[in-house]
């Protein structure tokens, strides 16, 4: 079992799916968890579940808001070693169907809320010379998606802030990964038709959807040492959808 004792750790969007998994999975290695999402009381709630130290509210589009909490975070428990930047929304329509609202919350919330949350967490860790940030990219920001422009334009761009930021950040001991799943059971891809789904299953050779806890897994390990050398990767957890 990976041991995360003694570590500081931020998820943002850990009130459901992916990052109330990864919350758990992180607290269940030891360490202490901070978890956020747009509604205080939604967070504490999580936060109780997941048993994660507290639960906080936060828009990841508010540049602002991000900077106060993580130093906020850093300040309260001294440091600040795990950031997993887990925070978005997708919103699916085929490309003369795209809003001009949708592109602007998707891209505010997917890639300038991943950029700001990055951001926040080099400038945190980059005091102590260590400290590990996951970001959620997605099969679709590499290879693309029919009726997924937006978001698979968001996904790549989150891939890039991973690959960039560890390079820059690498010397100052910092390691900067995404993981990319594929179709994951949670509220973001519920309302994905039960035939899509069946197709999606059809084309993994492992024969199913990933769960939420599938992804938290690979997270927490490469927040771990067991990663201590992987840096600026973008690690597939999709079943071999993508072979
Ligand atoms: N599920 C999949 O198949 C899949 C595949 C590839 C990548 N991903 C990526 O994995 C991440 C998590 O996805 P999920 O499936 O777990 O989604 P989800 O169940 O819909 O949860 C999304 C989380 O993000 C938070 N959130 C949304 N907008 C936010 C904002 N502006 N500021 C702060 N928090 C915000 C939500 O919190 P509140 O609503 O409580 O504010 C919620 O906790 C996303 O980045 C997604 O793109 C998912």
């Amino acid at each position: 079992m990976t041991d995360l004792s003694g570590r500081v750790a931020l998820v943002t969007g850990g009130t459901r799916g992916i990052g109330l998994a990864t919350a758990r999975a992180l607290a269940e290695a030891g360490a202490t968890v901070v978890l956020t999402g747009r509604d205080e009381a939604r967070a504490k709630e999580a936060a109780a579940a997941a048993g994660a130290a507290s639960g906080l509210a936060l828009d990841v589009t508010d540049a602002k808001a991000v900077s106060t909490l993580v130093r906020g975070v850093a300040k309260e428990h001294g440091k600040l070693d795990i950031v997993v930047a887990n925070a978005g929304i997708m919103e699916d329509a085929l490309l003369g169907m795209i809003k001009e609202d949708v592109v602007d919350t998707t891209l505010s919330t997917n890639v300038a809320g991943t950029l700001h949350t990055v951001q926040a967490a080099a400038r945190a860790m980059m005091r102590k010379k260590t400290g590990a940030i996951v970001v959620l990219a997605s099969i679709v920001g590499e290879y693309g998606s029919a009726g997924q422009t937006v978001y698979a334009a968001s996904k790549a761009a989150v891939a890039n802030i991973a690959r960039s930021a560890a390079k820059e950040l690498g010397r100052s001991g910092i390691r900067v990964n995404a993981v990319a799943p594929g179709v994951v059971e949670t509220d973001l891809t519920a309302g994905l038709p039960e035939d899509a789904k069946a197709d999606n299953v059809a084309r993994t050779p492992l024969g199913r959807l990933g769960t939420p806890e599938d992804v938290a897994k690979v997270i927490r390990f490469l927040v771990s040492d067991e990663a201590s050398f992987v840096t600026g990767q973008v690690l597939g957890v999709d079943g071999g959808l993508v072979l």
